[in-house]
């Protein structure tokens, strides 16, 4: 991938792999269904659910079911980074990463591109727009 750019191929793969993986959520307590698709520096992709539990706060959000999928199959590490994420709600409802995994994708993609869908439109940014002044070491 050319830095900061997807070609539109790559990008409607991206989602509709997360289209796909929202039809799998389990989220039986907010109702709200959401998808994630990572592209990786080594062109895999990896897709994740939200995981809803009855103790609330032990909710997994979509994009970091996609992220610790991709650590545990070995397709992110130190070395791979998350070139994009998409990340979509099942029925377009706006949906951005929130605050706790746009942190967790900058520990595996500072230059990520984020795809996501906001009322009604399609965009992409940049996670260090979504997260400025990170926090890491
Ligand atoms: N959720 C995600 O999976 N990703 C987001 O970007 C925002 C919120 C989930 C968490 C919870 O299961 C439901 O959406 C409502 O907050």
């Amino acid at each position: 991938m050319v830095k900061n750019k997807l070609t539109p191929e790559i990008a409607k793969f991206l989602w509709d792999a997360a289209e796909a993986a929202a039809t799998l959520a389990y989220a039986p307590y907010s109702g709200f269904h959401v998808g994630a698709a990572l592209l990786t520096s080594e062109g895999e992709i990896v897709t994740g659910c939200n995981v809803e539990n009855a103790s609330y706060g032990l909710t997994n959000c979509a994009e970091r079911t996609a992220i610790f999928r991709a650590i545990a199959e070995q397709k992110l590490s130190r070395g791979v980074a998350i070139d994009a994420l998409a990340v979509v709600h099942r029925d377009h409802q706006s949906c951005t990463p929130c605050g706790a995994c746009r942190q967790v994708i900058h520990e595996f993609g500072p230059d990520a591109l984020v795809l996501y869908e906001y009322e009604g439109i399609r965009r992409q940014t940049s996670l260090s727009a979504l997260l400025p002044e990170s926090f890491h070491f």
